[in-house]
Formats: structure tokens, C-alpha cells, sequence
């Protein structure tokens, strides 16, 4: 989806004008169809998400005009977030129908506490969400999709509008690896093919792609994350994307994704039931290297460094068994008693890791615990920080974009429930706050610098085959980013 900035009359030649009632009719006077127009729009219902389709004159140059519901008064940010959203559904639907290309124009929408450029942002947001589609593995040609919208803008609002939309079309090419990488099947996407879509950054000359290979993680005594890899014949890797975009001493902000491309639990392994969506386990790796894509087509003036922790979890004769201790890269030991908690292994050390790079911020992304559903369900992902402002800036984000997330304590009471008889700690809790406890056993790798982990079990990915990966939380991410940039 390529989106443009558009200015002057409403009804230059598209296939579908996307704008409110009031704008609708007089469009259609314009166009010479406000008879018709009328008549259509007579019983339509003008309220959020109810939308209609008008189809004008074969001769017309505005070919159909989608009138979207609720558009004509002041409203809220969540509700012109469901405008956005419905009319985003209604005009991938009317691919089907031949519409290749549309006119944006709810721009003009009042909305509480929300400028234009947010307006804009949040039009081509969802657009990119609902307009995604996953068919690289279905036989049949892929279906007529809609290429172009551009995004009208008035002379006031021209500047902001602009930027939304290049911020908007850096953040739909970042969802879109993102939910790519996430709906690949566990045979294609393993960690070599994610060092290979890495590999891609390597083109652009302030980003350099680097690895490091099991060999070297021996050497570098990341005995955590070499447990969790060593049951696999799909060789593990930790994978790091430089962006250098900032000024040469300003110190990076890291971005550190979990990257399972497969989770059968290992030795502790899953049922069936419970085995069947992970291969979304390396969303959380997906996710920071789609919010490193966005932020470098956004060239944004920041110096970012991503590491992708990527390993399967299998079990075989040389897996790690409950009761195995192993030294990590900090030094610290950890006693392995349920092989299922990987995650929280590969991530550890590459949070020591990340040590090296002098990171002023830390965010790690995982799709950690079943225990973040059962808290927070899919609407929220799970946001634990060492540092007030940067939790607060997360949640902002969040706020911002839609894509929300919700703090969780990590108070030291919760630390406890990580004793080890035989070790320094162990990988689980007993029982309760699963989240939070794996939340905890992060914060003990996370002590040099300001951090933040998001629990994305609940939100990076929907209903197995059906709605697949989301992209969350790319957006969120991208807006942290552009903050910071500011
Ligand atoms: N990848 C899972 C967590 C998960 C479960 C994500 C469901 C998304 C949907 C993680 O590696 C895991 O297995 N966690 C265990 C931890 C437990 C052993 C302490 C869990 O949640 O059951
Ligand atoms: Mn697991
Ligand atoms: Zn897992």
C-alpha cells in the first residue's frame, strides 16, 4: 500500500472517495449525481462503523463515494478510531468490486484532544492493518487488493498531513514485515531465515547486520540461551541490527525481541492444544525488528541497536533437562525446572549482552507467559519497568496509537518466588502472577540501565489461523521511537 498527500478539490478522478455525509453530499452535487446521491444515502444510518458504499455514474470521475458513518460531528479518539477502522474494512472489500485506489478525506474530523496529524496517523494505521494479507502459501492468485490512497489534506493542515503520512507508510512497511515474520510457518521461519530477513537492513548504509553463532555464545558463556537451543537442529542465533541514525556518541536505545520460532516446551512439553500457535513465539523478535524497520524508512535521528534472541525449542537427546543448571553470560547460574520457560533464558543473556552497547534504554518484547492472558485477555499487552517515565512513556505510545498497554507491578515481594535450593535462582515461580514472576527473573539481567519488558502473549498474535499475527506492538514501538527522536 503506497500512500500519498493530497490537496484541492475532493472530487478529482479516484475509484472511491472515503469522506463524512455532509462532505459526501456536496461531492456528489459537484459531480453532478446529488439526485442519486440523495435517494442512496436515505436511509443510511450516520453513526460510527456504519458506513455505505455509493456507487455514481458510470461517466463520473469520483467512481464511488464511501460515506462514513459518524463522521460529521466532534468525537472522541476511540471513535474515530472505529471510523478509520470500519471504513479501512469496507474498502478492502471493495477491491473485489475493481477499487485500486481512494481518496482519504476524514482528515477534516473533529476529534477531542487530536490534531490533524494524528487523524492522519490513525487513518493510514488502520488501513495498513485492515488492508494486510498473508497468502504467499495458498495456491490461488493472490486476490485484487486496493494500492493507493491518498490522504487529502486541506492548506492548513498540508504539513502535518505530509508527515503523518511518510510516519504512516515507514509504520505499515514495519507491520507488514512484522506480521510476515509472524505468520510464516515454523519450517520456513526458523532463526536462519530471520537472519536472513535481518540481513535485508544490511542495504542501507547507517544499518550493519551481525550474529552470533552458537560457537561463539559458548565462547561468550550464554549457558542460558545454549539450553534452550541445544534440543534443536535448527541452530540458534543472536541477531543484531545497528542503526545508526543519530549522532556517533549518542548512546542507543536497544531493542530486544524474543525470537522462538517454534515453542514445543522441550522436555517440558506442551499439549497439543497448547503447542498449536507457537510458532508466534518469535513475535516478540518480529515486532522490534518491524519497529526497527519503521524507524529507519522514517530515517529517524536516533541510534538503535535491535537484538533478535532467535532459537527453536525442541526436544531431543541433547535437550536440557528439568533439574539442569547453567552459567549465563552475567555469571549467574539458574536452575532449569520447567524447560517451557524458555523465553525468559534466551532473553536474559541477551540483556547482558545488550550491556555492551551502553544502552541509555532498554525494551525487551516477548511473547512470554500464558499467565499475561489470563490477566490482561488480548486488548493489553503487559508493560513492567525499572523506570517510572519510561513506563509512562510506553503506555503513552500505546495510548497514542491504539495499541495499548497496561502497567503490572515488579515489586521485590513478587523476586522470591524465583528461590533456587541449588542455584543462584530458579526459571519459574510456584504458583501465582506467572507474568509477573517471569517479569522479575528479567529485572535480575536489567540493571545497568533503564528498562522496560512487554508481555505480548496476549497481543502480538489472534486466534491461530484466522487473524494471525497483529503486528503488535510495532505501533507503540514506532511512537516511542518518534518521541524520542523529537
Ligand atoms: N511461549 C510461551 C508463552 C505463551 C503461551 C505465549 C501462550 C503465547 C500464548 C512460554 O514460553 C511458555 O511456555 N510459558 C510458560 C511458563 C511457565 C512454564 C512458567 C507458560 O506460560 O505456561
Ligand atoms: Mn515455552
Ligand atoms: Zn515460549
Amino acid at each position: 500500500m503506497k500512500y500519498s498527500t493530497k490537496t484541492g478539490s475532493l472530487t478529482a478522478a479516484t475509484h472511491c472517495l472515503v469522506c463524512g455525509l455532509k462532505a459526501a453530499v456536496k461531492a456528489a452535487k459537484e459531480l453532478g449525481a446529488g439526485a442519486l446521491f440523495d435517494t442512496a444515502v436515505q436511509d443510511f444510518e450516520n453513526k460510527a462503523g456504519a458506513n455505505l458504499a455509493v456507487r455514481l455514474p458510470g461517466a463520473s470521475r469520483v467512481k464511488r463515494i464511501l460515506v462514513a458513518g459518524g463522521a460529521d460531528g466532534e468525537v472522541g479518539p476511540a471513535e474515530f478510531r472505529k471510523i478509520a477502522r470500519s471504513t479501512a474494512r469496507d474498502l478492502a472489500g471493495l477491491a473485489a468490486a475493481g477499487v485500486r485506489n481512494a481518496v482519504w478525506a476524514l482528515v477534516p474530523v473533529r476529534v477531542k484532544n487530536r490534531d490533524p496529524y494524528w487523524r492522519a496517523f490513525t487513518g493510514t494505521h488502520e488501513m495498513s492493518l485492515a488492508l494486510y494479507r498473508f497468502e504467499e502459501h495458498k495456491s490461488e492468485a493472490g486476490r485484487a487488493r486496493l494500492g493507493r490512497v491518498r490522504v487529502h489534506a486541506d492548506a492548513r493542515t498540508r504539513a502535518s498531513v505530509a508527515r503523518a503520512v511518510n510516519e504512516g507508510q515507514a509504520l505499515q512497511q514495519g507491520l507488514e514485515l512484522s506480521r510476515n515474520l509472524g505468520n510464516q510457518p515454523p519450517n520456513v521461519c526458523d532463526p536462519n531465515y530471520l537472519l536472513k530477513e535481518a540481513r535485508k537492513f544490511g542495504r542501507a548504509a547507517n544499518v550493519s547486520v551481525s550474529a552470533l553463532d552458537e560457537r561463539r555464545m559458548t565462547e561468550l558463556g550464554m549457558g542460558a540461551f545454549m539450553a534452550v537451543t541445544t534440543g534443536s537442529a535448527r541452530p540458534g542465533r543472536m541477531i543484531i541490527v545497528n542503526y545508526r541514525g543519530g549522532g556517533a556518541k549518542e548512546p542507543p536505545i536497544a531493542l530486544i525481541g524474543k525470537g522462538i520460532t517454534f515453542d514445543t516446551g522441550g522436555i517440558s512439553l506442551k499439549t497439543p492444544k497448547a503447542m498449536i500457535e507457537m510458532k508466534f513465539d518469535m513475535c516478540g523478535a518480529a515486532s522490534v525488528l518491524g519497529a526497527t524497520r519503521a524507524a529507519i524508512e522514517a530515517e529517524l535521528p536516533l541510534n538503535v541497536v535491535t537484538i533478535l534472541a532467535a532459537a527453536e525449542n525442541m526436544p531431543n537427546g541433547n535437550a536440557t533437562r528439568p533439574g539442569d543448571i547453567v552459567k549465563t553470560h552475567s555469571g549467574k547460574t539458574v536452575e532449569i525446572l520447567n524447560t517451557d520457560a524458555e523465553g525468559r533464558l534466551v532473553l536474559c543473556d541477551a540483556l547482558s549482552y545488550a550491556g555492551r552497547y551502553k544502552p541509555k534504554t532498554v525494551i525487551d518484547v516477548a511473547t512470554l507467559t500464558g499467565a499475561c492472558i489470563t490477566a490482561l485477555g488480548h486488548h493489553a499487552s503487559a508493560v513492567y519497568a525499572n523506570d517510572d517515565a519510561l513506563a509512562e512513556a510506553l503506555v503513552s505510545a500505546g495510548e497514542w496509537t491504539g495499541d495499548r498497554a497496561w502497567r503490572m507491578p515488579l515489586w521485590p515481594e513478587y523476586q522470591s518466588a524465583l528461590d533456587s535450593r541449588f542455584a543462584d535462582m530458579a526459571n519459574v515461580g510456584g504458583s501465582g502472577g506467572g507474568s509477573i514472576v517471569a517479569a522479575c527473573f528479567l529485572s535480575r539481567f536489567a540493571e545497568n540501565y533503564s528498562w522496560a519488558h512487554l508481555d505480548v502473549a496476549g497481543s502480538a498474535f489472534g486466534g491461530g489461523s484466522k487473524s494471525g499475527a497483529t503486528g503488535r506492538p510495532v505501533a507503540l514501538l514506532f511512537k516511542y521511537l518518534l518521541d524520542a527522536a523529537a
